[in-house]
């Protein structure tokens, strides 16, 4: 029952950021468990699917980061970053970005790009060379604006579409 008036109240302010502009500044970035992750991947990325499909591969292993971002204290957008090599990039090591993803209502506000930057910050200060992604085509203009390249070919994921594998070398 908690859970259901949280949602509901989660909901609410949703549809007030739909009609008042949010507040993009009034933000925080944390480190977030795996499972808190689900909230957001489930709608952004996994629509109609059942919540199982939120969970990815090496979610709770030690060397993996999920980070969220927190509006007024609601979580409203995650992104994961999994010690995971490609063999499209030969700069090692590498950590692989999956499941970036901001809930509808807030995509568009520089919210994407501010937890992304979190992100390869920490990495550059755990000394990984590269974020790599596999990123669907839809999403392919927002990490080229976040200075991420193509290589290679674009590629189909079932049940998904396409994708391109992106990357970017962090300063040293
Ligand atoms: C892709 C996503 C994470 C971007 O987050 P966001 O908060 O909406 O993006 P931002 O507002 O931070 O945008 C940063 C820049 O990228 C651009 N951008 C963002 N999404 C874009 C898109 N889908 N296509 C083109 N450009 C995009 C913005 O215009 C902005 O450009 P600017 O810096 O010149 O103003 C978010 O829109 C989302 O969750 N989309 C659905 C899920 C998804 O596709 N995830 C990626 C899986 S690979």
């Amino acid at each position: 029952m908690k859970v259901i008036i949280l949602q509901n109240i989660f909901n609410f302010e949703i549809l007030k950021s739909k009609i008042e502009p949010i507040d993009t500044s009034d933000y925080k970035i944390k480190l977030i468990n795996s499972n808190e992750t689900h909230s957001v991947r489930h709608p952004v990325l996994r629509a109609g699917k059942p919540i199982e499909s939120c969970v990815f591969e090496g979610d709770d292993l030690e060397t993996t980061i999920h980070m969220g971002i927190f509006v007024k204290d609601h979580l409203i957008g995650v992104c994961s970053f999994y010690q995971n090599s490609s063999p499209k990039i030969l700069e090692i090591p590498q950590y692989q970005l999956r499941g970036m993803a901001i809930l509808k209502a807030f995509q568009g506000k520089g919210l994407g790009k501010i937890i992304l930057r979190h992100g390869e910050k920490l990495l550059n200060e755990k000394k990984s060379k590269v974020i790599w992604c596999n990123a669907r085509e839809l999403a392919v203009n927002f990490y080229k604006k976040n200075n991420y390249k193509i290589v290679g070919e674009p590629f189909s994921i079932k049940n998904i579409g396409v994708h391109y594998v992106m990357y970017k070398v962090l300063p040293k």
